[in-house]
């Protein structure tokens, strides 16, 4: 068992980020978290409750995430782990029906609003030079799959991005493009379907490998595209 980490996450409200929030706390871990839903956050202050905190903000926002970087870095010092999972995908379509509006929404969540929440947190974790950082990749961040040409795009800027940045970080800290595989969330039945959503694992099932993968992350990961199925 490792001691307790502090593990800031973006993106607890459902899927993956739940599941992992979930799990860590139960690990012992303490969770520092963000989203959207206001009923699902209160869930979560609900139970797993405190020490963890669970704040309404919207990674987009620039100032709302320097806000929350305060607050969190001022409670729980800075963290071991900064997970950058939130992420939406377009409806499938092809990339010349994709509305406009659409088509930057999924590029900014995925993309600005990671570099929003390094922007606030990085400089603190510097300071101390250390730190492991997961930017949430996926296999459409590798190769090209028709019908999410907008989430691909995002994914495949996330991978160039974090291979860049771990060229700047001091050595003892990492920032590690991550995949996931396919994993039964709402974006998943989003662009497979629900009935074919359902041959993967849940994120339960894939918490139990994910979670002990990213706890081992090491800065001798930096900037390796990995993944965890
Ligand atoms: N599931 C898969 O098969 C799969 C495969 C490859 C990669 N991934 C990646 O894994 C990560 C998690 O995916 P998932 O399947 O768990 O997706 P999901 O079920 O759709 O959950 C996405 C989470 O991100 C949050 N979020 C979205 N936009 C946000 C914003 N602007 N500000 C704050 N939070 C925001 C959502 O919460 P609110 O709505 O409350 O804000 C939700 O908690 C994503 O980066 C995704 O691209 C997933």
């Amino acid at each position: 068992m490792h001691c307790s980490q502090t593990i800031v996450i973006t993106g607890v409200t459902r899927g993956l980020g739940r599941a992992l929030t979930e799990k860590f706390a139960d690990l012992g871990h303490v969770v520092a978290g963000c989203g959207r839903d206001e009923n699902r956050l209160s869930e979560l202050r609900d139970k797993p409750g405190s020490p963890h905190s669970f704040q309404s903000v919207d990674v987009l926002n620039g100032p709302a995430v320097g806000n929350w970087a305060k607050f969190v870095l001022k409670q729980y010092g800075t963290p071991d782990f900064l997970i950058n999972n939130a992420a939406i995908i377009n409806k499938n379509n092809s990339l010349w029906k994709v509305p406009e509006e659409e088509f930057s929404k999924v590029i900014d969540s995925g993309l600005k609003g990671t570099a929003n929440v390094l922007r606030a947190f990085l400089p603190a974790m510097i300071n101390v030079g250390r730190g492991i950082i997961i930017n949430f990749s996926s296999g459409a961040g590798r190769i090209g799959f028709p019908q999410i040409a907008p989430y691909c795009a995002a994914k495949w800027g996330i991978e160039g991005l974090t291979k860049a940045l771990a060229q700047e970080l001091p050595r003892g800290m990492a920032v590690i493009p991550l995949s996931p595989g396919p994993v039964n969330t709402e974006m998943l039945q989003s662009t497979m379907g629900e009935k074919t959503a359902t041959n993967y694992h849940s994120p339960k099932e894939w918490v139990e490998r994910a979670a002990p993968f990213i706890l081992n992350l090491t800065p001798a990961d930096t900037g390796k595209s990995l993944s965890v199925y």
